[in-house]
């Protein structure tokens, strides 16, 4: 798309300027409200550095959250700045014929926007509250009920298009109906807790985000062409992920190596909420699922110590060696005799590679099933920065393959 295409679409360069506001209001707040993070008792310990050092600031996502959420209220009527300033507007004679207002696009927006003020809300009380893990699970699939209510009124389309290798089992189409639902709020759920739970050193959590926003971001410049009928769902998106790559700036700045504060699951959801909600809305769930080829990888290597097959500690992040200054791959003790599905699950990994396991006596000790622990299993103890650095150039590569999956390999699959 040219330059003069983009200039175009007007609430795009106002988005843009949100999202440069936004970012240097939360460059600003965020040292301002240290204090009284500190005050507040919303601490946590950096587990990967020096016991010395005093606990930082925990869950300052909630102030890049808020500053987002500020911006998009703001943000609200320019979309709909043409049906304000007289050119939407209709003469009386052309009264029948004329289109309405679009109520569906701003009740579409204003659902978003509920979803994503909802998950902030439940991601803080995470935060303060430290929900279980078996019930904090399910809050996305909460915060989610405004969008999923809003698709339904205004699509309501269930059915998808068969890829081309299995139709000759269910055809060409299959209507999904509720369970097409449940697959919208189980992205929610995946798209929140994957980011989560590859997480627990410097910088992680808004890196991975940040190339995953902005993968969406470029996906969808590749679709701003007044000609693509799908310009509007992409505009759309474009509105939501613009603002959050903003903020996330704003908030790395602190976050990164070494981190003065720490972004807490309240981040975790705001970011993968925002993922859910353009990948629903604006029709490419698929697409914003294939640039979480990492996270995806992660959940189904973590899935053994998640459903309790193996144990799984409250934290699984590496270990910090003090006398190298480097993290080390970290490890779970198990008791012997290994239940059935625990020794499956140990001797699967094993042959598979993904495990170092070490037999004692009465227990056995193995790493604890999280890419980053792979990572360092596989090429030895890393710094911390080198191994934040490595987790984000590998979310780089991989939305270089889901680009090419997405544009080449798609013809394998649909025609189009
Ligand atoms: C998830 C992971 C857990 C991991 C934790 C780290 C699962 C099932 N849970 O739990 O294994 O240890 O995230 O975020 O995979 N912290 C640091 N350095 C950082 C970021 C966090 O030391 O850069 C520590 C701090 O002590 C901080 C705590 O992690 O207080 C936050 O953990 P929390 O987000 O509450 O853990 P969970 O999301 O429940
Ligand atoms: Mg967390």
């Amino acid at each position: 798309c040219s330059f003069s295409t983009l200039l175009s679409h007007d609430p795009l360069s106002v988005s843009v300027g949100f999202s440069i506001i936004g970012g240097l209001i939360t460059c600003k707040l965020v040292p301002e409200f240290k204090e009284s993070f500190i005050k507040a008792k919303l601490t946590g310990k950096d587990l990967a550095k020096d016991d010395k050092e005093p606990p930082i600031p925990e869950c300052m996502g909630v102030i890049c959250a808020t500053v987002y959420l500020v911006c998009m209220f703001f943000f609200i009527p320019f979309p709909f700045m043409e049906w304000f300033s007289g050119k939407g507007k209709i003469s009386q004679s052309e009264e029948f014929h004329a289109p309405t207002f679009p109520h569906h696009k701003l009740g579409e927006f204003l659902a978003a926007m509920l979803s994503l003020q909802s998950m902030t809300f439940l991601g803080f009380a995470d935060d303060i509250f430290d929900i279980r893990w078996r019930h904090k699970l399910f809050l996305p699939a909460i915060a989610s009920i405004p969008i999923l209510m809003v698709y339904y009124v205004n699509f309501g389309v269930t059915h998808i298009v068969v890829p081309i290798p299995l139709r000759f089992i269910f055809g060409r189409i299959i209507d999904l109906g509720f369970l097409y639902y449940v697959y919208m709020s189980m992205m929610a759920i995946f798209c929140t807790n994957s980011i989560n739970i590859l997480a627990g050193i410097n910088g992680v959590e808004i890196g991975q985000s940040l190339v995953i926003a902005c993968s969406i971001a470029i996906n969808d410049f590749l679709f701003l062409n007044d000609a693509d009928p799908a310009v509007e769902a992409h505009l759309f998106s474009l509105y939501f992920i613009l603002p959050f790559i903003g903020v996330s700036f704003g908030l790395i700045i602190y976050n990164w190596y070494p981190s003065e504060v720490f972004v807490g699951d309240t981040y975790c959801y705001f970011a993968g909420m925002t993922f859910a909600v353009v990948g629903i809305l604006s029709h490419f769930s698929k697409t914003v699922l294939l640039f979480f080829i990492p996270q995806i990888f992660n959940f189904i290597y973590s899935c053994p110590q998640l459903f309790r097959l193996v144990d799984c500690p409250r934290h699984r992040l590496p270990r910090f060696n003090p006398s190298e200054n480097k993290l080390e791959y970290s490890r779970v003790k198990i008791q012997k005799p290994l239940k059935k599905p625990a020794s499956f699950v140990l001797d699967l990994f094993e042959l598979l590679r993904l495990v170092k396991v070490d037999k004692g006596e009465t227990s056995i000790e193995v790493n604890n099933f999280t890419l980053m622990n792979l990572l360092l299993l596989k090429i030895g103890p890393l710094h911390e920065r080198t191994l934040a650095i490595l987790v984000v150039v590998i979310q780089i590569l991989a939305s270089c393959l889901s680009f090419y999956i997405r544009y080449h390999l798609v013809h394998f699959f649909y025609e189009v």
